[in-house]
């Protein structure tokens, strides 16, 4: 039973997603740690993957960049293919000077300038955050692994390009990096009663002169990515 925007049948996905926005980069982790992975997904090249971590079964997809995209696919994911948890691997640009490129950051909660939960009609501000008992295995193995990782809230823009940047003003209020996708991820699988936790490597700083290129951007993740699998693997 396939979607408009996935060829997978039932049962070709795992209960545990673990989604990067760059579909080659769903294929580098396929690649780089799962065994015998299968491609389920080649719809408008959003690649998904279905392989075995440590004998677990554990998928990965691209989600897209912003949350109409992550939206999309993580909703069918949840809804259509009996996934209860996704974790994001992602990039982020830091807000603050004391995090550097390729520190990590897990995202206990999403801020946003975005109207994404206009349409759930609530009475107030939405505070969107990850599943706890997903990110208290992640601070473990990030503890583990020995890299330089924070846990805090994040900004989820709607705008990559801004002329009026907003950095100092969501960093008063101690968000530490921006990225376009996580305040959805986490408020669709609320909704759903499913969970959902973001990791994010810093790609670029906005108050710092550090940046990584696109070919680190790809395969420079290796941190993130076995953290995720590591959290997903005890997770399920
Ligand atoms: N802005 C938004 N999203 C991002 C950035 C950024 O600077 N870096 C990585 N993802």
């Amino acid at each position: 039973m396939a979607t408009p925007h996935n060829e997978a049948n039932k049962g070709d996905i795992a209960k545990i997603v673990l989604m990067p926005g760059d579909p080659l980069r769903a294929k580098f982790v396929a690649d780089t740690f799962l065994e015998d992975a299968v491609q389920f997904n080649k719809v408008r090249n959003m690649f998904g993957y279905t392989g075995y971590y440590r004998g677990k079964k554990i998928s990965v997809m691209g989600s897209g960049m912003g949350m109409p995209s992550i939206g999309i696919y993580a909703h069918e994911l949840y809804t259509q293919y009996g996934v209860e948890a996704i974790i994001r691997i992602g990039s982020c640009g830091a807000y603050v000077e004391d995090i550097h490129v390729n520190d990590i950051i897990l995202a206990i909660g999403a801020s946003t300038d975005s109207n994404f939960a206009h349409h759930y009609q609530l009475p107030g501000t939405y505070s969107a955050t990850a599943t706890f008992e997903l990110l208290e295995i992640a601070n473990q193995k990030a503890k583990e692994q020995g890299c330089n990782y924070r846990v805090g809230n994040i900004l989820s823009s709607d705008v990559f390009y801004s002329k009026n940047s907003p950095v100092e003003k969501w960093a008063q209020m101690g968000v530490l990096a921006v990225e376009m996708e996580s305040y959805a991820l986490y408020t669709i699988a609320a909704e759903l009663r499913k969970s959902a936790l973001c990791i994010l490597t810093v790609s670029d700083s906005l108050v710092l002169d550090e940046n990584l290129s696109p070919l680190e951007r790809q395969n420079g993740f290796t941190n993130m990515m076995e953290i995720a699998l590591k959290t997903a693997y005890e997770y399920i």
